[in-house]
């Protein structure tokens, strides 16, 4: 077991969106595959804005606001929470830089710096596998939305396929391409056990899909070979992967759920 490391967000949460920042590995095509399909999803259920209404959105572990812009372009009136203080900053001056109206509050999943039944939609993407207390943040963020609320996710599942990319890519010195401990492959959650536990909080899972890369094995290799030897950045390597919708849901997975 490794103790995963949230203290990275502060250390290095300055630099969130710099190309060579291993965090960027979540936006170069992550972002994109994640939002294809959040943007999908709330198609159709009808609830992406429409112009006429500004509907609420919570982002739960909002880092350094890779998805909060995207929302906010999509016409929601975000409101990011996030416990490392550095990445609020980050986040916060990203989007003013950006002319995006985005509400950044410092806080835990655990208690949410928020009001009772006061977002349509609230998502929580790569952050379920970096929190103390899981059923807490489920509790918070099912008080945080309204009735018929749409809840978002992304996580990590608990395979064999996800501890060998675990060791691989923070672990072995061979292989590894970060060095801090980004991951605890026991905090894992499988999606069973997810929507168990969202059930227990109201939530319940309409469907959940595989995410991870869509580039051939080869392509994949290769791209991790050569950001080992300086030759490519890390949004570079994220861009090569292609990581999106896959069948396969024995790396990450997302889905959504209906309160
Ligand atoms: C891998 S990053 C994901 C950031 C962002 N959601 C994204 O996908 O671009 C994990 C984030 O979870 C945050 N985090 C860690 N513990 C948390 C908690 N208890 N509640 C909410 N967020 C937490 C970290 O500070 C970090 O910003």
């Amino acid at each position: 077991m490794v103790a995963v490391d949230n203290d990275v967000y502060d250390r290095v949460g300055d630099t969130w969106w710099d190309d060579d920042n291993p965090l960027v590995v979540l936006h170069g095509s992550m972002t994109a595959g994640r939002m294809d399909y959040f943007r999908g999803v709330l198609a159709r259920l009808g609830r992406l804005p429409t112009g006429q209404t500004t509907p609420a959105a919570l982002d739960v572990g909002s880092g350094g606001g890779f998805l909060a812009e995207e929302f906010c372009r999509l016409g929601f009136a975000v409101t990011g929470v996030d416990p490392s203080a550095v990445s609020i900053r980050t986040a916060r001056a990203h989007a003013a830089a950006g002319g995006l109206d985005i509400e950044y509050r410092v806080g835990a999943g655990e208690r949410l710096p928020v009001d009772d039944a006061a977002f349509d939609v609230a998502y929580c993407s790569d952050v379920l596998e970096h929190v103390d207390d899981v059923d807490r943040v489920l509790a918070e963020t099912a008080r945080a939305l309204k009735p018929g609320g749409i809840y978002l996710f992304d996580t990590l599942n608990r395979t064999l396929a996800s501890s060998l990319a675990t060791k691989a890519t923070q672990q072995w010195r061979l292989t590894r391409v970060i060095d801090f401990a980004a991951h605890d492959w026991a905090m894992f959650l499988p999606p069973d056990e997810l929507a168990a536990r969202l059930g227990r909080h109201g939530l319940t899972v309409q469907e959940s899909v595989g995410l991870g890369p869509r580039a051939k094995p080869w392509t994949a290799v290769a791209a991790l070979v050569r950001l080992r030897r300086g030759h490519l950045t890390y949004r570079q390597v994220s861009e090569r992967l292609d990581m999106g919708r896959t069948r396969y849901k024995g790396l990450f997975y997302m889905g959504h759920a209906l309160y």
